[in-house]
């Protein structure tokens, strides 16, 4: 691939502007300041520096957040942050997108990525990707509250009955559950339906990843690995990140 077309698909900016980036030295490769905008590269572990900052080569971006409260998952961010305010231009160039969307005061793993089939495969409602949500409620949960989530809720203005799987009480005002779909506000919804009240909400886990050492407002890239554990229907075995 040429240079310049390598750099505009990384996020650099139109193909003149990234023609002008090459033309001024601030491109290199391997040691080397490569000054021909037309310069052939291999793409495999393609390393390179922008004004001195290193950058590997991505076909695409996979990315994980651990969402911090008071972040929206919109680009225009009217009353918050928008999560997008954690990313830099050059991600942001590349047309980054929330897979789904949390909430803004819900903590947890957040997906985003500039490839539309990863994005339909995890939101299309047919696929069934689970998520796992712990979540802190005003009163106490009780066991008609659980058969119910489970067995499933109607939602107003939604058709068909949502349910949850996995459902885990871990203190008397903590739960955890998986979900199958993903309409608007649905844990906390689900959760005025059993007649409770969600008070903190935080999502744990996709598919079969799982937060763990990411801390609030951190992000990592995915690794193949973990791609393929984001978009499995299963929720085990757990693959931590
Ligand atoms: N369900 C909700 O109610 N809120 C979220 O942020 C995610 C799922």
């Amino acid at each position: 691939m040429l240079l310049e077309k390598m750099l505009q698909s990384q996020g650099f900016g139109s193909r003149k502007h990234c023609q002008q980036l090459i033309k001024n030295g601030v491109v290199v490769i391997q040691d080397q300041t490569i000054l021909d905008p037309k310069f052939k590269l291999n793409l495999q572990n393609l390393e390179y520096k922008v004004h001195g900052e290193t950058f590997q080569y991505r076909e695409k971006v996979y990315i994980a957040l651990n969402k911090p409260q008071g972040y929206e998952c919109s680009h225009q961010a009217t009353h918050h942050y928008s999560v997008f305010d954690l990313f830099n231009d050059v991600l942001m160039n590349r047309g980054l997108q929330c897979v789904g969307r949390l909430d803004q005061d819900t903590t947890g793993l957040l997906l985003l990525t500039d490839d539309g089939q990863f994005l339909q495969a995890l939101t299309h409602p047919k696929k069934h990707v689970a998520k796992v949500y712990q979540m802190q409620t005003a009163d106490p949960i009780d066991n008609i509250q659980i058969q119910q989530l489970e067995t499933g809720v109607e939602l107003r203005n939604e058709k068909g009955i949502f349910a949850a799987t996995e459902v885990k009480q871990i203190a008397e005002h903590e739960l955890s559950m998986a979900i199958h779909q993903g309409v608007y506000h649905q844990v906390k919804r689900m959760l005025a339906a059993v007649g409770n009240k969600v008070e903190r909400l935080h999502r744990a886990q996709i598919g079969q990843l799982k937060l763990s050492q990411l801390a609030e407002g951190e992000w990592v890239y995915l690794t193949e690995q973990q791609i393929l554990a984001a978009k499995n229907q299963s929720i085990e075995p757990l693959l931590e990140i």
